[in-house]
């Protein structure tokens, strides 16, 4: 069985090799993502393999930031929210390498995401998980993991603080 990784984005690692089949990931992950992490807009983890040297193959990542959201009325939210914004974790952006999919990496990668938003919200409050699923299928794919719709056309996600909880560990930063 293969050995992976999770490390912070970083010059080790080949951007510009990167291919999901999105062109709106694969552009944010070599034109944004590093300059985001370094300002703390948001946070950039990459897949890799275990043994891999600079520059390294990115097989996915994901991105992370803090969000402020109006989720009294959505489902699963917590009851009795207050009448304003709550902070939650937004996971921006997730994407697999073409050659990579379907071997289970993504599914690593949200397991990976809920983990450190676990660990963020007992650190300093939240009340969940949110997700802009790109397109319906991706809605699907979060949808396996428990994510439910909270927008009219379904690609705004959440999963709560409560369900996070994966049990998967795995290596990383
Ligand atoms: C969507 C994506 C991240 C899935 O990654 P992956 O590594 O191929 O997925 P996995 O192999 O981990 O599959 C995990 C589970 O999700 C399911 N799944 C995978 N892709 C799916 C899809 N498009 N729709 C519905 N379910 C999907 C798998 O069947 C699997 O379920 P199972 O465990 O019951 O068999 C990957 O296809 C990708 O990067 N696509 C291009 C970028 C993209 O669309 N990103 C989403 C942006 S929000």
């Amino acid at each position: 069985m293969s050995s992976y990784a999770i490390e912070r984005l970083s010059a080790d690692h080949d951007r510009a090799a990167f291919t999901s089949g999105l062109d709106s990931v694969d552009r944010y992950l070599r034109e944004t993502a590093r300059g985001h992490s370094e300002k703390g807009v948001s946070i950039t983890r990459v897949l890799v393999g275990i043994d891999a040297a600079p520059p390294k193959p990115i097989l996915g990542f994901f991105t992370l930031s803090p969000i402020l959201i109006e989720a009294k009325p959505w489902p699963k939210a917590p009851k009795g929210l207050p009448n304003q914004p709550v902070p939650a974790i937004l996971l921006g952006r997730l994407a697999v390498a073409a050659t990579h999919q379907g071997k289970g990496l993504g599914a690593m990668l949200v397991a990976t995401a809920c983990q450190i938003a676990t660990e963020t919200i007992t650190l300093a409050g939240g009340i969940g998980l949110v997700v802009d699923a790109a397109h319906p299928q991706a809605a699907s794919f979060y949808a396996s993991f428990g994510f439910k719709a909270v927008s009219p056309g379904g690609l705004r996600m959440f999963l709560p603080a409560k369900s996070l909880k994966t049990g998967v560990e795995i290596r990383r930063e």
